[in-house]
């Protein structure tokens, strides 16, 4: 039996969107309907690499479109809450990118999306890898009760062109686009209750006042703890991961973007995985557990995203609206922190403090 493909518009023409738009036509869940640009120059020359899909000059003459099953969302966080609302309202699943404008930003979404019976899921790609899964449901027997999480992913970055210097389009720069990962990695290994206290150190780009560093320590209940280090300014890519438990420590060293077939990455021989340790174990002695998968993490998450469209019940939305949510609580008080920290010294954020006097 052939299953009818879920037809899914883009808004925005940017990086991320040409990364997810061949992943959309090439799954046999989905397929590309349209593509919508604030310039429809730039929307026509996009679809081109695209057969079948069509052009359309604005985000709103996309979502009105009754062949638009649903919308995915590939602007930058400033547009996001504007663009998802309107689509829910007019029926539209959706897929957005992270990081979110704030928490109440995305209750207000998950409010509409609950209401009207729609998916709404975060465009995280990793925990659709089958590594995710695995890691958490052997993650009890391995290493016990996880007590600490560190995460540390820096990507080497510089272009002050990019929307990632623009406190404007992304308000939270660097902590919003990358740790976000690391909180989202705690809502799925550390999976903690309610955060107790949280410290956070930044620096930030003194031309453009964009936060392009951020590391942390957050206390949860039940003595769990996880600390974080993210930023564009290490000069090398590094994507870690270390998971404590009361019996044994589980590590990743590529747990954002796998080095195997995670975007960015493409190298068929680096296995896909996690380590295991336990006791006074070397190098020589660590255990590599594979988890293979025969289509990448951002292409699952396509054919992951079709599928609820078409099969998932309203139990199955709510635990990716409960994920989004606890990732982007976590992330809400950590900028938090960051803007206490400006607040207290401003000679190290010149730019944020003129905008908050002007
Ligand atoms: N999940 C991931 O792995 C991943 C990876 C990279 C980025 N991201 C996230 O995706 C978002 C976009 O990142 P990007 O690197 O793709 O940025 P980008 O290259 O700047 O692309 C964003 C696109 O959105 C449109 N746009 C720009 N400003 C807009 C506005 N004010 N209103 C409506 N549309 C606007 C533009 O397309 P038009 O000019 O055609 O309208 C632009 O090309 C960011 O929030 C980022 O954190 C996620």
């Amino acid at each position: 039996m052939t299953m009818t493909k879920v037809k899914i518009g883009i808004v925005g023409t940017g990086f991320i969107a040409t990364i997810l738009a061949p992943q959309i036509q090439s799954s046999k869940k989905a397929r590309l309907d349209a593509v919508s640009s604030r310039t429809l120059a730039k929307a026509e020359s996009f679809v081109a690499n695209y057969p079948g899909a069509i052009a359309v000059e604005g985000a709103d003459h996309l979502i009105a479109r009754d062949d638009v099953d649903a919308v995915y969302i590939a602007t930058p966080t400033s547009a996001k809450e504007d663009v998802a609302s309107r689509a829910l309202t007019a029926g539209k699943h959706v897929l957005i990118e992270k990081p979110l404008h704030s928490a109440a930003s995305f209750k207000r979404l998950s409010a509409l999306a609950r209401q009207k019976g729609l998916l709404l899921m975060d465009a995280t790609h990793f925990v659709h890898h089958p590594r995710t899964s695995a890691m958490r449901q052997r993650l009890a027997a391995l290493i016990g009760a996880p007590r600490s999480l560190h995460t540390m992913f820096y990507f080497p970055f510089s272009d002050r062109e990019n929307i990632r210097f623009d406190p404007i389009d992304e308000p939270m720069g660097a902590a919003g686009d990358m740790a976000w990962y690391s909180m989202r990695a705690v809502v799925e290994y550390l999976a903690p209750d309610a955060l107790e206290d949280i410290k956070v150190f930044a620096e930030w780009d003194p031309h453009s006042g964009a936060v392009i560093r951020a590391t942390g320590v957050l206390q949860f209940n039940a003595g769990k703890t996880a600390t974080f280090d993210v930023g564009y300014t290490a000069g090398a890519a590094v994507m870690e991961l270390t998971v404590a438990g009361t019996s044994g420590i589980l590590t990743q060293d590529d747990f954002v973007l796998d080095w195997q077939s995670g975007f960015g990455f493409d190298n068929p021989d680096i296995q896909t995985g996690f380590i295991h340790r336990s006791g006074l174990a070397t190098r020589n002695d660590f255990a590599f557990i594979e988890t293979p998968s025969e289509r990448s993490q951002h292409a699952l998450m396509i054919d992951n995203f079709a599928d609820l469209i078409r099969n998932g019940d309203a139990a199955e939305r709510e635990i990716w609206l409960s994920a989004t949510e606890k990732t982007q609580v976590f992330l809400d008080a950590i900028w938090q922190e960051i803007q206490t920290q400006a607040r207290a010294s401003p000679a190290m954020t010149p730019q944020v403090n003129m905008r908050e006097n002007p």
